[in-house]
């Protein structure tokens, strides 16, 4: 089978890297890809349109797709492919507004009763700044649209409020302040049925304790103790299952990765947001975890069979490396060295940020590389990816260290 990857971040090297390894799997191709992706199949240019991928996938004669990003879902890529009988796996147009429009989804939770905060959307500055004085602070307050995890802000005081409502615009969602653990919980459907990946947790701050603004993701780890099998249960029972179900019923059957940002409340789960695709740097941990059954789930995803997933014991851990500057204005060129020493140290580097010039490789983004690795116990694993990490440099390279220290004081 030859497989298409949309995409050319960190989540799609470790979906590519993953495939690469699985049993039918003949060819891997990438667009665009990056560098490390390179390294294990071709990578072609991105072309400019919904139309322009489905092309590339018949010229290629590609046997299934798999779409990483939300930008190409919301364009409509799936529709194209769709429309020219060509297998893909992700949510149509009109499906992947859960991601796309914050206002829908808060609309669509309510609708499904899916557990939330409690919010208000607002359509203009004063109107918002009415409704965050009738709000307990800190308050949330989310722009509408999409913004790569930096469109929420968390004012702590009225002041901090009015200037996130200059900086995000009126178009907003306010919300309740939720307190509680945060899981990455993602699954995958065929429109009728989801099968739940294993839940992991991201580090959206930018330093360690939860310090500093919002990014992409600093880093993410894949502990099966996250969630007790009773509260996965829950977690399908209460979000998965009616947001598919739901979804369904509205004529916008949802296909693809359904990932729900949860607050782990002592009310139970609560959803912050949904993204319509594998979380980044949540993949990279998770494939590095992922047994079997991937390109199983992918074909049932797109029309297939339900499977079952197999997971490795070990805990996985993912350590970001960022550019400096990261994430208000990371700085490019840099040229990295180091990945072959942290590779022999047991790990995985997935490139994210990468580029080659004149054959040097150098940062091309703000995330630049993640650091995988795996350990018997979730101490090892976190002890392996710091290890591997020592050894890669850049200048103003930056990365938390305390990527899976929340599992560690848990457990
Ligand atoms: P979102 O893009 O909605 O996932 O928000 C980004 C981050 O902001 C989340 O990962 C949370 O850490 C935080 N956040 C969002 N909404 C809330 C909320 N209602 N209460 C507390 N934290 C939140
Ligand atoms: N890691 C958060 C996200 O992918 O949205």
């Amino acid at each position: 089978m030859k497989i298409l990857v949309i995409g050319g971040g960190g989540r799609e090297h470790a979906i590519a890297w993953r495939l690469k390894q699985s049993p039918g799997v003949s060819e891997v191709i990438a667009s665009p890809g990056n560098p490390g992706i390179a390294q294990l199949g071709r990578c072609l240019p991105a072309p400019a349109t919904a139309a322009g991928f489905a092309d590339l996938a018949q010229t290629e004669r590609v046997d299934l797709t798999v779409v990483g990003p939300e930008a190409p879902l919301v364009a409509g890529v799936v529709d194209e492919f769709r429309a020219r009988s060509l297998k893909i796996v992700g949510p149509t147009r009109a499906a992947a507004q859960l991601e796309g429009s914050k206002i829908f989804a808060k609309q669509f939770f309510s609708r499904a009763g899916i557990p939330t905060a409690r919010s208000v959307e607002t359509g203009s500055a004063e109107q918002a700044l009415d409704t965050i004085k009738r709000f307990t602070l800190p308050v949330v307050i989310k722009a509408d649209g999409l913004a790569a995890g930096k469109g929420v802000i968390i004012a702590h005081t009225t002041d901090e409020a009015k200037r996130a409502v200059e900086t995000l615009g009126p178009l907003l969602v306010i919300e309740e302040f939720l307190e509680g653990e945060e899981v990455s919980f993602i699954g995958i459907s065929n429109g009728r049925e989801v099968l739940p990946l294993e839940a992991s947790q991201d580090h959206k701050r930018v330093g360690d304790g939860d310090t500093g603004p919002n990014t992409g993701g600093m880093g993410a780890y894949c502990d099966g103790r996250i969630l007790t099998a009773e509260q996965t249960g829950i977690v399908m029972d209460r979000v998965m299952n009616p947001a598919v179900a739901r979804m369904a019923a509205e004529g916008m059957p949802f296909t693809g990765f359904l990932y729900a940002g949860l607050m782990m409340t002592p009310d139970g789960p609560k959803v912050l947001e949904f993204n319509v695709r594998l979380g980044d740097p949540e993949t990279q941990a998770l494939m590095h975890r992922l047994e079997g059954g991937f390109v199983e789930a992918l074909q049932f995803a797109a029309g297939g069979e339900r499977v079952r997933l197999q997971w490795k014991q070990d805990p996985s851990v993912c350590v970001v490396l960022a550019a400096q500057g990261y994430p208000a204005k990371p700085r490019l060129g840099d040229p990295i060295n180091g990945i072959e020493q942290a590779e022999a140290v047991c790990a995985v580097v997935f490139h994210a940020g990468t580029k080659l010039s004149s054959d040097r490789l150098v940062t091309a983004g703000g995330r630049v590389l993640g650091i995988t690795a795996s350990g018997r116990t979730l101490r090892t694993a976190i002890e392996n990816a710091y290890s591997a990490a020592a050894k890669v440099h850049f200048d103003g390279l930056h990365f938390r260290r305390d990527i899976g220290a929340n599992g560690l004081k848990r457990w």
